[in-house]
């Protein structure tokens, strides 16, 4: 056993110094601390605290207090007066591992010390383990215990250091962000900028300027130069978040920055070079628009040097109690909620959901629920998972008809797509579940772009 480090909180000089000698001699490390105010900023260094209950100033039994207050772990063995038990009782009631009464032998004392240190030792190695264990599920706050997830972070882990470009492909709300976050903080540019650029957000013509920057004059309103984003970004990274909605003449000018790191600002014809790392990220098929020639053969090859699928959580559910627990362990937190812990029926009735909006419905569920749960442990009843879309009845007058910044179109080719993936791309099927007929279904999925004019197919191409 490995001896440990004791702090002894003892007021009476001599008892202390013959105290330590003894347990020095026992192979242990001592600090010695007169009261309790000398002793509180010691603890966190002890794995065990011997203490007196009466103290000048804080009492034994309010230093125990303060330690749990402050999360101090140390075992705690208190010291008690002759016929003064009912200090003890409360000291023990509050964790204290056990009590020494006054008058105590030396080779008493040294016995209850090495028997608790030893419990104490386990209990750290147990929690080292736990810790140690938590940790391979999880990369910085990115939780993921199925192989899927580990071979992500796997991946991640080897190409962080290079400027390799990365191609993050999933579903919206599958933790595309928090990769390319990682991605970042486990470069070499940690400390260089991080910039996020969503590709949908921005009318074709602010975007040029928005990522290239401007000359002074380069169009009516630009009263002055400005850098763009890649400028912004030198020595750290670009996030190019949704690159498959990026129009075709911006392609070609991320092709060139991918290839030669030059460009030119709007309105001008200097040439200037920048040192980025490109992480782009896309929530739609990129090959499908490569088909039907919306996306660049070229820049999606530089793009895709090493790609990183995340799939849906529904098909990766041995994540889903890491991901509950963790986020009812922080959302609780940060809440302040009543509930702060969720029971094993709860976790699983989420198993059952099929999860359509991945990791972030997900989460939004936990906190809604936390929010409106009674007690401290969630149970199924607490859950407030969302009806599944289809189910949808027709809003009540003030409630908006679509979700906020969606549109009916959107709408309606998300319920084609997810009736596509439910019949694993039969078209029949799909048009089935639709309530259309098949020819409708095609004149749709033709408006997507999705249609493959084939009249044998009966699957739908660019979906799996
Ligand atoms: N593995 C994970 N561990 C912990 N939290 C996660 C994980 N994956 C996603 N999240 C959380 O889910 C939410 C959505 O993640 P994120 O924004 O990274 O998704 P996304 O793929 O970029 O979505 P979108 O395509 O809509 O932009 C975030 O709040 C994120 O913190
Ligand atoms: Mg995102």
């Amino acid at each position: 056993m490995p001896p440990g480090r004791i702090l002894l909180v003892e007021d009476e000089d001599k008892l202390r110094r013959v105290i330590q000698i003894q347990l020095e001699s026992a192979g242990f490390e001592v600090d010695g601390a007169s009261s309790a105010e000398q002793a509180l900023p010691l603890a966190t260094l002890a794995d065990l605290v011997i203490t007196d209950l009466r103290l000048p100033g804080m009492s034994g039994v309010e230093l125990i207090q303060q330690f749990q207050a402050r999360g101090i772990s140390a075992a705690v063995i208190v010291i008690t007066a002759h016929g003064s038990v009912e200090a003890a009782v409360e000291a023990m009631k509050l964790g204290a591992a056990d009590f020494l009464q006054k008058p105590f032998s030396l080779d008493h004392l040294t016995a209850i010390v090495q028997k608790v240190m030893a419990v104490q030792v386990l209990r750290d190695e147990n929690r080292r383990m736990r810790e140690e264990l938590d940790q391979r599920y999880q990369f910085d706050n990115i939780i993921g215990r199925s192989g899927a997830m580990r071979e992500i972070f796997h991946t991640v882990e080897r190409v962080a250091p290079t400027r390799a470009t990365v191609l993050l492909a999933g579903q919206s709300g599958v933790g595309k962000d928090m990769i390319a976050r990682a991605i970042h903080q486990h470069s070499p540019r940690k400390n260089h900028p991080f910039i996020k650029i969503n590709c949908t957000a921005l009318p074709e013509n602010l975007m040029e300027s928005e990522l290239f920057g401007y000359e002074k004059g380069a169009f009516t309103g630009a009263n002055a130069s400005k850098p763009g984003k890649f400028e912004q970004a030198d020595q750290g990274t670009v996030f190019l978040d949704e690159i498959g909605d990026v129009p075709g003449n911006i392609q070609v000018k991320l092709l060139r920055i991918l290839q030669e790191r030059q460009f030119e600002r709007l309105g001008s014809n200097l040439t200037r070079s920048v040192d980025v790392r490109v992480v782009a990220a896309t929530n739609v098929d990129l090959r499908a628009a490569l088909e039907q020639g919306r996306f660049r053969e070229d820049l999606y090859y530089r793009l895709n040097v090493v790609p990183i699928n995340i799939p849906p959580l529904r098909d990766r559910t041995e994540d889903i109690p890491f991901l509950a627990r963790h986020f009812v362990q922080k959302l609780s937190r940060e809440l302040g909620s009543l509930a702060k812990e969720i029971s094993p029926a709860a976790i699983d009735r989420l198993l059952t959901h099929s999860w359509p909006g991945n990791v972030r419905e997900l989460e939004n569920t936990i906190e809604r629920s936390l929010v409106l749960a009674p007690a401290e442990v969630l149970q199924p009843s607490d859950l407030r998972i969302e009806a599944p879309r289809a189910a949808a009845s027709v809003p009540s007058a003030q409630a908006p008809l679509l979700p906020e910044g969606e549109t009916l179109e959107h709408w309606e080719q998300m319920m084609i797509r997810e009736a596509l993936r439910r019949a694993n791309g039969n078209k029949s099927q799909a048009a089935r579940m639709l309530g259309l007929t098949r020819n409708a279904l095609r004149y749709r999925l033709s408006q997507m772009g999705l249609e493959s004019g084939s009249e044998e197919a009966d699957t739908a191409p660019g979906l799996s």
